[in-house]
């Protein structure tokens, strides 16, 4: 075994556990969202968060560094962002004002901010397609983002296997436990 790429290994499975556990405390009883699961209803939708130790083990079996920038559309309270920023540089789109802070204030307490960054905004009216990958955990059908996507040539993951594109083709579909991810171009 390479010693280098080994000390490496070991490193960003340090630091993914970190934020994993960032997030399932956040996401827990105890954490600052209270009892119920992470969920609420935003002016653009509703939130409920992407389980980070899946979004790690998904991120790696696609190999999120072979990208060069990765958007999530729908940052909620940062936790795709902020694994992906293990991976590649990271950008979150989130028009919630108090998900969006709590994602800001994710990346200062995670040390990511020199990779990972976030924008308040309707992701709709953003130059989204800057981005090579993008990554979504749609709260209802994704047509207006399919229609904005018309001619981009980038690589789209969608998390759960709740609201599939029309439009776009499925060229894999990762599972871990319940979860999936469906890798689209
Ligand atoms: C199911 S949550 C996913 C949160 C996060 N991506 C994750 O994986 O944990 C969907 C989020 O998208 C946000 N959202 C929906 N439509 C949006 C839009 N057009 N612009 C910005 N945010 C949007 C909602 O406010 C909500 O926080």
């Amino acid at each position: 075994m390479n010693p280098i790429q080994s000390s490496e290994d070991s490193r960003e499975a340090k630091r993914a556990a970190g934020i994993i556990a960032y997030f399932r405390r956040l996401h827990g009883r105890d954490g600052d969202y209270g009892e119920a699961l992470p969920y609420r209803l935003t002016a653009s939708g509703a939130w409920a968060a992407s389980r980070p130790e899946h979004l790690f083990n998904f991120f790696k079996r696609v190999d999120l560094s072979r990208f060069r920038l990765f958007i999530d559309l729908g940052s909620g309270d940062g936790v795709a962002s902020c694994t992906a920023g293990l991976f590649t540089r990271s950008v979150g789109i989130e028009s919630d004002p108090f998900l969006a802070s709590r994602a800001a204030r994710a990346a200062r307490d995670l040390n990511l901010l020199s990779r990972v960054g976030f924008i308040r905004a309707d992701f709709l009216t953003q130059r989204i397609q800057a981005a090579d990958c993008l990554y979504i955990y749609p709260d209802k059908p994704i047509d207006a983002l399919e229609k904005t996507l018309e001619g981009w040539d980038g690589t789209l993951f969608i998390y759960g296997p709740h609201f599939p594109p029309k439009r776009l083709s499925l060229m894999e579909k990762l599972r871990r436990g319940r979860e999936t991810l469906s890798v689209y171009t």
